[in-house]
């Protein structure tokens, strides 16, 4: 959602601004801003739009904020700190006045935020009463204002700070500026991500790490309830009480290389490439051929040992490897297994059994609804882990628990590789959850050996994206598709239908086959292709039936089926051929002509890839 970067040095300057919230770009953003402190002044910049594209020049001078109104007519020298935002609209449109950061009446204080303040509005009622004069219709605005208002009683700004910290409710992760302490930020974490980087002669902050490396590797993370107060040579760290704590310095584990594009014209299809490396990471140290089970060193062998049921939580194309993983669970491990969205978790009324196992699903580790899914859960009393991707996210610290995917950053807006990373975690999981539960060391032995072949079979895949690209241009102006599929190809219905809207704003929807003649054959024409997901041996037969059913009625087919299915091919009007594997794996194979089809049908139709509009990559707001 935004994305916050904030920096404490000698190179306090727009450019380095603007480079930190460049690398927040995919997390998608409608609007952006930077304030940049020295000599007892602050400096702001909020535009609409692209980051660095204003007036055709990739950096805008910053502009004076309102108060004091001359601030811009002599420039300093050397700025000493800076703070900038990338902004999702939640509170008020996507303007200039409603861009980060804000600013208090006198100008003197500028705040950016991530996250939302719930109680806002009896706070600007609070503080309007007061005098204070608003200017945007964000919650944000509140924060300058009340630190503004506090610095009347309390002795000093970072006083002031937590004392405005402490009266806020809802979730932030903040990053302040304050004109008489031009060489420091303040900085907060309830809910919203925060990480301090440190540097050799600078202190930075970001709501992601893939904002810090070109400075640094070395990170801390702030937890929920903590401030820290950064400087040039150093860090701070305390509670919102204003207890000193100590916080481990971490190490970010990739390199600015994973994060940039490497030749590929988007991050999307780089990362669809990267899967037969992604999946090899997945499940690299994991396999144990000797007991024909996986080792899962995030997970005590007893928590799942004495699981008796799961209950896996997850929004979007995570909930959907949540699906994959229920019938794994089923299937391998007998467990019964529920699948439940983060948002109709946390509001419903789940029933958890004593010794349900909660599985939080999430890339990102940010999600606010499958964060608060988890929070629900451990209220309950169950015990929860996590499969994420980003380490040391919100998810995984809540969880204490996991499995990491080790897919490496996902920067595409639309999740791919981790997708089918998720699929190999939950694959991993079955298996040795089904070997405690009577797998037989055969079974376990056949399952390690199918996974042990999917780098290779994905790496054959990718090879042949031309065909998928050549079939993309065949139907890339048609206005619906549907995505047909069974059992543990129902989820991957699902995402192929999920993957075509998100970038190329087709309508497009997953159906379970059987499901078809309750409906939604009703759709079929010639202009709306449905594409037929074959490929699992035991019920290939009855997608040939549904091929025959969409065909009579004029419908065009595309097929992904199983190499050598000729009948299959002959039928379809166009056929991707997948190489066999066992049917509860299919769809770590079959989802990627999916991604390719999406990814080529979004850039005929001249799609903004990996920025597709209305869309975030981290949904860190309900
Ligand atoms: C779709 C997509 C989203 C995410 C969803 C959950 O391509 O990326 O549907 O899957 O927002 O995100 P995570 O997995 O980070 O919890």
């Amino acid at each position: 959602m935004c994305g916050i970067f904030g920096y404490a040095g000698p190179e306090a300057r727009a450019e380095v601004l603007i480079e930190g919230i460049k690398r927040l770009e995919y997390r998608g953003y409608d609007s952006w801003g930077l304030c940049l402190a020295a000599e007892d002044r602050l400096f702001l910049v909020r535009r609409v739009g692209r980051i660095g594209a204003v007036d055709g020049s990739p950096v805008n001078p910053p502009s004076a904020m309102q108060n004091p109104p001359s601030a811009m007519q002599n420039p300093p020298p050397a700025m000493q700190s800076g703070i900038a935002h990338t902004r999702w609209a939640t509170h008020g449109a996507p303007t200039e006045a409603n861009a980060h950061p804000h600013a208090d009446c006198a100008g003197r204080i500028a705040v950016i935020h991530n996250g939302i303040i719930e109680n806002h509005a009896a706070l600007r009622a609070s503080l309007q009463s007061k005098g204070h004069h608003f200017t945007s219709e964000t919650d944000t605005e509140v924060i300058p204002h009340l630190i503004e208002e506090l610095l009347k009683t309390e002795p000093d700004f970072p006083a002031a700070f937590l004392a405005a910290m402490k009266l806020l409710v809802g979730a932030y992760g903040i990053a302040a500026l304050w004109a008489e302490s031009p060489d420091t930020v303040y900085v907060a974490r309830h809910g919203s991500p925060i990480v301090l980087g440190v540097a050799k002669n600078s202190t930075l902050v970001a709501s992601d790490p893939a904002a810090l490396v070109t400075h640094t590797r070395d990170v801390i993370y702030l937890d929920d309830g903590e401030a820290a107060i950064l400087h040039p040579d150093g860090f701070e760290t305390r509670t919102l009480e204003g207890a000193p704590v100590s916080k481990q310095v971490q190490q970010v584990a990739f390199s600015l290389q994973d994060i940039e594009r490497g030749g590929f014209p988007h991050f999307m299809l780089k990362e669809i490439a990267e899967q037969p490396e992604s999946i090899r990471n997945a499940l690299r140290g994991r396999i144990v051929r000797s007991e024909g089970t996986a080792k899962l060193g995030g997970v005590e062998e007893d928590l799942l040992r004495k699981a008796r049921r799961c209950h896996i939580v997850a929004s979007g194309t995570s909930w959907n490897a949540g699906l994959v993983g229920k019938y794994l669970l089923e299937n391998l491990a007998r467990i019964p297994t529920q699948v439940s969205f983060g948002a109709e978790f946390r509001y419903g009324d789940p029933v958890l059994e004593p010794d349900t196992l909660v599985i939080a699903v999430s890339q990102s580790g940010e999600t606010a609804d499958t964060l608060a899914a988890v929070r629900e859960a451990k209220l309950i009393g169950a015990e929860t882990i996590g499969i994420c991707n980003v380490f040391g996210s919100s998810i995984a610290r809540e969880c204490g628990k996991g499995i990491y995917i080790h897919a490496g950053p996902e920067i595409g807006v639309a999740s791919t590789k981790a997708f089918t990373s998720q699929l190999v975690v939950l694959s991993l999981l079955a298996v040795h959850m089904g070997r405690m539960r009577g797998m037989s060391l055969r079974a376990g032995l056949l399952f390690l050996d199918a996974l042990e072949r999917l780098p290779a079979q994905a790496e054959q895949i990718v090879r042949e994206k031309e065909k998928v690209a050549q079939i993309a241009r065949k139907y890339a102006s048609c206005r619906d598709f549907l995505f047909v599929g069974r059992l543990y190809e129902y989820p991957t219905a699902l995402e192929g239908a999920l993957k075509l809207k998100e970038i190329s704003y087709i309508h497009a929807e997953g159906v379970q086959a059987a499901e078809m003649k309750h409906g939604p054959i009703a759709l079929i024409e010639p202009g709306v292709p449905t594409v037929v997901l074959a490929a699992q041996a035991e019920i290939r037969d009855k997608m040939l039936g549904n091929t025959h059913e969409i065909l009579a009625r004029s419908g065009k087919v595309i097929a992904v089926a199983r190499e050598g299915d000729e009948e299959m091919a002959k039928l379809a009007h166009d056929t991707i051929f997948i190489p066999k594997t066992l049917d509860p794996l299919v769809p770590i194979l079959s989802v990627i002509p999916l991604q390719l089809l999406a990814y080529f049908v979004a850039v005929e139709r001249g799609c903004d890839v990996d920025k597709p509009r209305n869309l975030a990559k981290s949904v860190t707001v309900e």
